[in-house]
């Protein structure tokens, strides 16, 4: 077989993996709803399987449909998650019986596929792209279902680096153009097209996340009490959500403890802080006299090599991510210290911008000029507007096959479920 489709083969085997790790559990807790936010786990296992079903066998492969009656039952669109666990749906040994019987006819339509095909879809294996991509997602929305159920067991300790953030706090971005987006990365999802010129006055963007200590200091001065840092919309979530602290952490004895995967343990202050909301890290930001970064600021001060003028696939050039340039792909089930990955830095010396937590931009989720619906208006276009907030970066949950500079991601600014954290910007005073 050719190179791309051994790839291809072992990245649908990891991320399979990956889910039944996830679903290991009994069945209670499978079919259990753990949150309104959340699916039930079984749901989020038999969804990635009809929607692999959907994309390889019958749009790729022409195969007919396996069991046609469920499309409805895990259509995102036509079932909120709150209403899900209502659904009939297949139960945790019939559904891990579905996902394999689709599975053991993707490799027969991968076999058969041709890579340079003039159809997009096929295509240096796009179809394949967006199922392994989409399956990683799902993953990491298990992973904040089985955080929010308080169940033990996912903490790995796996080696991260230690680290410490010495040296500037934040790094410079002169002014002048870049290219955001691509038109090159193959698995790239419509919303990152079309790669495109923006021009961004000069900045001043933190070198690393928020960590803890600092989001402490924050709490601690009063910062959930004082009006003066939160926009209207985040006070009004403040006084409905009576929000104290992140979510997760607790007070007691004179120390800050969180709760991860069923282990109570200190805050750690040298690890970027997770778990706020965008109304939290837009609060803290105007705390600390600055702002979030736009998007363009983000992917500018992540992506761009201003020495190459060209775009770069991840911060320290184009190679994969390995492990001592990102924490991605649940090595330790929590961010790495602040200064973990100096050989991560971008070019203009940001560093842990890809992997550890999502930040929150300051931007809505708005389509690129150019912008063209591929393959479906429901990936993306569906949620443009002024209603979802853009995440970029990854987090410690977050595979490798769907992070790079160009991802974007976007959640309500309420929701802090997710391993989300952010960094400050600020304009740079005009030289
Ligand atoms: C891109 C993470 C916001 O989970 O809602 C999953 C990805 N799209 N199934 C989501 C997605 C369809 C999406 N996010
Ligand atoms: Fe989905």
């Amino acid at each position: 077989m050719n190179h791309l489709k051994e790839r291809i083969a072992a990245e649908l085997l990891a991320v399979r993996d990956r889910s039944l790790a996830y679903t290991e559990a009994e069945d209670d807790v499978l079919t259990r709803q753990h949150s309104a936010l959340m699916s039930p786990l079984v749901w989020d296992l038999a969804h990635v399987g009809n929607y692999e079903e959907l994309w390889v066998l019958r749009e790729a492969g022409g195969i007919t449909p396996l069991r046609p009656e469920i499309d409805d039952i895990y259509d995102a669109f036509k079932h909120p998650r709150r209403d899900r666990p209502s659904l009939p749906i297949l139960g945790p040994a019939e559904a891990r019986r579905y996902i394999s019987g689709v599975r053991g006819r993707v490799l027969d339509v991968l076999d058969a596929l041709d890579l340079e095909s003039p159809d997009p879809l096929h295509r240096s294996g796009f179809v394949f792209g967006l199922v392994i991509q989409h399956e990683h997602q799902h993953d990491e929305t298990m992973l904040a279902t089985l955080q929010l159920s308080g169940r033990p067991g996912l903490v790995r300790d796996g080696d991260l680096p230690s680290g410490s953030p010495g040296g500037a706090a934040e790094v410079y971005v002169p002014a002048g153009p870049f290219t955001m987006g691509t038109g090159t990365h193959p698995w790239a999802y419509d919303n990152e097209r079309p790669a495109h010129q923006v021009e961004l006055p000069a900045y001043w963007i933190d070198r690393f996340p928020v960590g803890n200590a600092a989001y402490i200091a924050f709490v601690e001065d009063g910062g959930y009490g004082d009006p003066r840092w939160w926009s209207p919309e985040g006070l009004r979530w403040l006084r409905e959500s009576g929000a104290t602290a992140p979510l997760f952490w607790t007070r007691e004895g004179g120390t800050w403890w969180r709760t991860r995967f069923g282990r109570t343990e200190p805050v750690p202050p040298d690890e970027p802080v997770q778990h706020v909301c965008w109304y939290e890290a837009d609060a803290y930001a105007r705390w600390a006299g600055k702002r979030l970064p736009t998007e363009a600021e983000w992917e500018k001060a992540c992506g761009w090599d201003p020495r190459a003028g060209r775009a770069r696939a991840y911060p320290w050039g184009d190679e994969p991510p390995g492990p001592e340039r990102a924490n991605l792909g649940h090595r330790a089930a929590r961010p790495a210290p602040l200064g973990a990955y100096p050989a991560g830095a971008s070019a203009y010396g940001a560093e842990q911008m890809i992997g550890d937590v999502w930040e929150w931009t300051g931007s809505w989720f708005h389509p690129y000029p150019g912008f063209r619906s591929f393959p479906y208006r429901e990936y993306s276009e569906v949620f443009f507007g002024r209603e979802y907030r853009v995440l970029r970066g990854g987090s410690w949950a977050a595979d490798p096959a769907a992070v790079r500079t160009t991802f974007r991601n976007w959640d309500y600014p309420i929701r802090r479920q997710i391993f989300t954290g952010f960094r400050c910007a600020r304009p740079a005073p005009e030289s």
